[in-house]
């Protein structure tokens, strides 16, 4: 079947000889030359090569082989909340469209909900408030899509989604093989997995299933959660009231990507060793840090970039957002290059002032 190329500058069909294809598929409408200003929260202004969308497996299948064909690497794009673009991408961009819900077993103690993974990470968490399936009340309005919420173990106010994750399954870019990965397979780790680590760019998540909860267990110690409770008045706790005052907390805190560009927290939080956190706490006694389960503890990276005093630099139209000093952000015509000299500034004055690495969390391409 004929894959067909279409130019956005023209509007116009062409007919693209050299990559002919025989595959009893449905075909993929690719674009050449895409701006992917609307598909990044950054709200950068760059452009992919070529870009589709699979709303099928078979569909993603079919731009892999197109891909392979023509010697494009392939990059997969969700929702675009977690990537800095710092230059026009000589790459096919495919964006995730596989959609559906659906309940698929259930047991004493829980649900296994199997979700596609070009769906809505947030709809996916109001789906479960909806049916009083527990588990994910913690990680409301955390921008994104379904398949990126296992790349790097989505959390937040406690919980990460490896708590609830069952399995998911990932198609290989290369040998286009359908593989299952297990909670253990993934390698969870503080917004780590295997799939940025080990598999890089080798496979495509196309669904991902969910352990969910019949009988909750609140996790309300994290931050201002309790404080946000009593605010709201509850008397009598439940998931969607926990899920309000974290979507409550997080819209007074976090600039929303629709007025400010951002990706969330820039720079994962650090982690040193019980050492160097006595002697930084020794010369910093206001220092905020959290013990990890394996004894070093983890910094506040947002309190120690607000210690040098950047909290609301700015420099263009790129800076440090003002009410929190861990999300960089694009207040318009910012470069990925601009906001990437902003995280050099971060990165040195942190390094000088407390002997710390800060390493960014968004994925930089
Ligand atoms: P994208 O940005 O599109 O992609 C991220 C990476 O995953 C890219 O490398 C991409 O190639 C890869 N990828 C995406 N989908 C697939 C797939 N199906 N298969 C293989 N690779 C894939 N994150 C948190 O953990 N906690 C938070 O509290 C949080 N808060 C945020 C708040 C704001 C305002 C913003 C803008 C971001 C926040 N984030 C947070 C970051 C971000 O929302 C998450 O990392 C989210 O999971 C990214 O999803 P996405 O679909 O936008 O991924
Ligand atoms: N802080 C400051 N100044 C700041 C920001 C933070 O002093 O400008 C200090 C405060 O003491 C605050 C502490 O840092 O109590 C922690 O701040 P916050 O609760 O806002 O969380 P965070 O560590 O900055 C992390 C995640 C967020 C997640 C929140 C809530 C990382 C890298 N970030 O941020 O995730 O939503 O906790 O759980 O772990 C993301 O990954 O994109 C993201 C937004």
């Amino acid at each position: 079947m004929l894959f067909q190329i279409l130019s956005r500058e023209t509007g116009a069909l062409k007919a693209f000889f050299n990559v002919t294809l025989q595959l009893d598929m449905m075909s993929a409408q690719i674009e050449k030359n895409v701006s992917l200003l609307p598909y990044n929260t950054f709200g950068i202004d760059v452009n992919t090569a070529f870009f589709s969308k699979a709303d099928q497996v078979d569909a993603l299948k079919e731009s892999l082989v197109w891909a392979k064909e023509n010697s494009v690497q392939p990059f997969i794009l969700g929702g675009g909340s977690n990537v800095l673009l710092t230059k026009h991408l000589e790459r096919y961009t495919i964006r995730n469209n596989i959609r559906g819900i659906e309940k698929i077993a259930e047991d004493v103690e829980h649900i296994y909900i199997k979700c596609g993974a070009g769906e809505s990470w947030h709809q996916f968490v109001m789906y479960c408030l909806d049916h009083n399936y527990a588990g994910v009340e913690n990680l409301a309005l955390i921008p994104g899509l379904v398949g990126a919420s296992p790349m790097q173990n989505i959390g937040a106010y406690g919980v990460e989604i490896k708590e609830v994750f069952h399995e998911l399954t990932a198609v290989h870019t290369d040998s286009l093989e359908e593989v299952k990965f297990s909670n253990s397979d993934c390698a969870f780790n503080y917004r780590e997995s295997v799939f940025k680590n080990r598999y890089k760019n080798q496979f495509v998540i196309t669904d991902v299933t969910y352990r969910l909860n019949k009988t909750p267990h609140f996790n309300i110690s994290y931050g201002a959660i309790q404080q946000e409770l009593e605010k709201a008045h509850v008397t009598e706790l439940s998931i969607r009231a926990v899920a309000n005052a974290v979507m409550s907390i997080r819209t007074a805190k976090l600039p929303n990507p629709k007025q400010i560009g951002n990706a969330g927290s820039f720079f994962k939080n650090p982690s040193v060793s019980k050492d160097q956190y006595a002697q930084l706490k020794a010369q910093y006694p206001q220092l905020v840090a959290y013990e990890n389960a394996d004894q070093t503890m983890k910094l506040a990276a947002g309190w120690l970039i607000e210690q040098c005093g950047l909290k609301g630099y700015r420099k263009g139209d790129a800076g440090v957002h003002a009410l929190q000093a861990l999300v960089l952000v694009n207040y318009g015509t910012a470069s990925g290059r601009d906001v990437l000299q902003v995280c050099t500034t971060v990165q040195t004055a942190v390094a000088e002032k407390f002997g710390v690495d800060l390493r960014p969390e968004v994925n930089i391409l």
